[in-house]
């Protein structure tokens, strides 16, 4: 990296990470550590801890974990060195000149660059000869030609080669297009287009640019929907749909729906501040992005069984970004593109001004279920309603919620809050016991975020241990030599570290955690704070290093033995070396 080691030695120093950290969410100290809820991940008790001594932090739920810089890159969605420059703004901190050598800043550039150009060519199949196809499909569910040149929608006509060969034409070679993604790598070499015979949805961020694309089919087949896979500029899970148009338009206020169609009915219909998942589940990263600018939610997904519990979900993952929520309550359509068409916009506004709070809508769909003049009915109505107003938190609400129920069924409101308050009981007990053990099983420390699970947890744990030792004291890396060696690593992400760090003290360059921010992986940070995060829960052993290097190089003999099972000669060698090894 060109950045010279002043820089990132003066920035290191101003960028605290609790002070950094707690700019994003509200921390505790706890003696010489800090906690707060994780934010990339849902939790509700806090498992993120930040540790000042080692400038690192760890989430014991998710696994997330390093410096502060890989935290600022991951929750600002930046690269390492767009993360560097947002620091080095905030503490008043110049950025050296000299970027080129970086080549995320060129890559990125040249996707959007890509994008760019990949969407007019769309566009403009959509508009021009051979796009009848497209249009009439655009007009067949109600798109105004406005709303087509609102949104940029286009047309990828059939065929393996058009987008491809235009951008050729533009001068992008294949390689590059296989990056953006809007070209996939062929069997024969060369490349083909993603998209063919799909209208087409281009995705933009909120800095305007052109990140990704969902292609429809023009007819049932399948799949229905296709879209951009990650690429360095897109991540499915942190943007929404149509957000850059919602953003102006919000006045703290957004609707929320499942689909691209969905989304460009309401905006179509009058209702600008709408936007969408991009075909998958509503994540943490996505409500962070809507807290930043939106006060409440109108959920307005699918009426069915699916969107229903989407439904709850949402809810509970904007609740912990401090994001009031609303339900739509659609009757009679599937969703709110089926709805406007059916019933107009003016009906949906109703519906959007009438859409009710969470409780309201719980109750409302239970109260549909059962039939109130039917004794037992009224029984299982109160016994499902007490346990969903057990999850409002104020005490004036459910009493309030408490009176209506009453009201509805001629049971004492004083009897109905009892039985609120015993369910309020059990479900903070359960609560509590889910995450805990969802900590103590392999989701916790042991094992890597969204990784295999190493064949051997004691080998891992080990590694990561050799791993902090060398952070926190690169000096004692000359021990290593001819006792350990890359090949003697289990784990992926051990063996690749601990390359990066012997490789970076050959060159004399130092190997602090967020001097390897910009080396490592996310999953590799994450492996190397795990280290940082287990050295400081523990009393400080006489010889660390010495210890992890014992334990791993017993973890490796047990695993070969294992391995070794079928050939017994081997077998039995090992298994006597590793008696050997007990005995001294
Ligand atoms: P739906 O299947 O509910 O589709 O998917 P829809 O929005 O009603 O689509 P239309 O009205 O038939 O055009 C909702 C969203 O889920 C994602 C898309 O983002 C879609 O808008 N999806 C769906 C996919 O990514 N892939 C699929 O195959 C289907
Ligand atoms: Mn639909």
């Amino acid at each position: 990296m060109a950045l010279p080691q002043v820089f990132l030695d003066e920035l290191k120093q101003r960028c605290d990470i609790e002070n950094v950290v707690a700019g994003y969410l509200p921390l505790k100290r706890q003696g010489r550590t800090c906690k707060g809820l994780c934010p990339f991940h849902s939790e509700k008790t806090a498992s993120m801890v930040v540790y000042p001594e080692s400038q690192s932090f760890y989430c014991f739920g998710c696994g997330a974990g390093g410096d502060v810089i890989s935290f600022v890159m991951r929750i600002e969605n930046l690269g390492y060195i767009e993360a560097l420059k947002l620091l080095a703004g905030r503490v008043g901190l110049d950025f050296p000149e000299d970027e080129r050598e970086d080549p995320s800043l060129r890559v990125k550039p040249m996707i959007y660059e890509i994008n760019r150009a990949a969407a007019r060519f769309y566009h403009d199949c959509l508009m021009g000869e051979g796009g009848e196809a497209g249009r009439e499909y655009f007009l067949s569910r109600g798109l105004s030609r406005k709303t087509i040149v609102h949104y940029g929608l286009g047309y990828a006509p059939p065929g393996w080669d058009k987008l491809r060969d235009f951008l050729h034409s533009k001068g992008f070679s294949d390689g590059q297009l296989i990056q953006a993604a809007v070209a996939a790598q062929g069997k024969n070499g060369g490349c083909y287009d993603v998209f063919r015979n799909r209208v087409i949805f281009p995705i933009i961020d909120l800095r305007k640019n052109i990140i990704g694309f969902g292609g429809r089919v023009l007819d049932d087949s399948k799949p229905k929907y296709l879209n951009t896979p990650d690429t360095p500029v897109f991540k499915k899970s942190r943007n929404l749909f149509s957000l850059n148009f919602a953003k102006g338009s919000a006045d703290g206020r957004l609707i929320l729906a499942e689909g691209y169609m969905d989304v460009i009915a309401v905006n179509q219909a009058g209702f600008p501040n709408v936007a969408a998942t991009l075909g998958t589940a509503l994540t943490s990263e996505q409500c962070r992005l809507i807290a930043t600018y939106a006060k409440e939610v109108i959920i307005a997904y699918d009426s069915d069984g699916a969107g229903r519990t989407a439904t709850s979900r949402a809810v509970g993952l904007l609740a912990e970004v401090g994001v009031k929520t609303r339900i739509l309550d659609m009757k009679g359509a599937k969703d709110p593109d089926e709805f406007i068409k059916k019933f107009g916009a003016e009906r949906f506004k109703l519906l959007l001004d009438g859409a009710g709070n969470v409780t309201e809508y719980q109750l409302s769909v239970l109260k549909a279920k059962y039939d109130l003049d039917e004794p037992d009915q009224r029984g299982s109505y109160l016994t499902e309603a007490s346990r969903c107003l057990a999850a409002v938190e104020s005490p004036i609400e459910r009493d309030i919620y408490a009176g209506q129920l009453a009201a509805e069924t001629g049971v004492g409101k004083e009897a109905i809050l009892q039985s609120v308050s015993a369910n309020r009981k059990r479900q903070v007990r359960q609560e509590k016991k889910k995450e805990w053990s969802a900590i103590q099983s392999g989701r916790g420390p042991a094992l890597a975020p969204g990784g295999s699970a190493p064949r051997s947890t004691a080998a891992a744990i080990a590694e990561e241990g050799i791993i902090a030792c060398l952070l926190s004291k690169p000096e004692e890396a000359a021990r290593l030599e001819g006792v350990i060696s890359q090949k003697d690593f289990i784990t992926d992400e051990g063996r690749e570290i601990f390359g990066i760090i012997i490789e970076r003290l050959q060159q004399n360059t130092s190997v602090s955690l967020s001097d390897l921010a910009g080396a490592l992986t996310e999953k590799q940070m994450g492996f190397a704070a795990r280290g940082l995060a287990r050295q400081q829960g523990i009393p400080p052993a006489a010889d660390p290093l010495g210890d992890y290097v014992r334990r791993l190089q017993g973890a490796r003999l047990k695993a070969q033995v294992q391995d070794a099972a079928q050939s017994d000669d081997a077998a039995a060698a090992l298994a006597e070396e590793l008696r050997r090894r007990k005995q001294r």
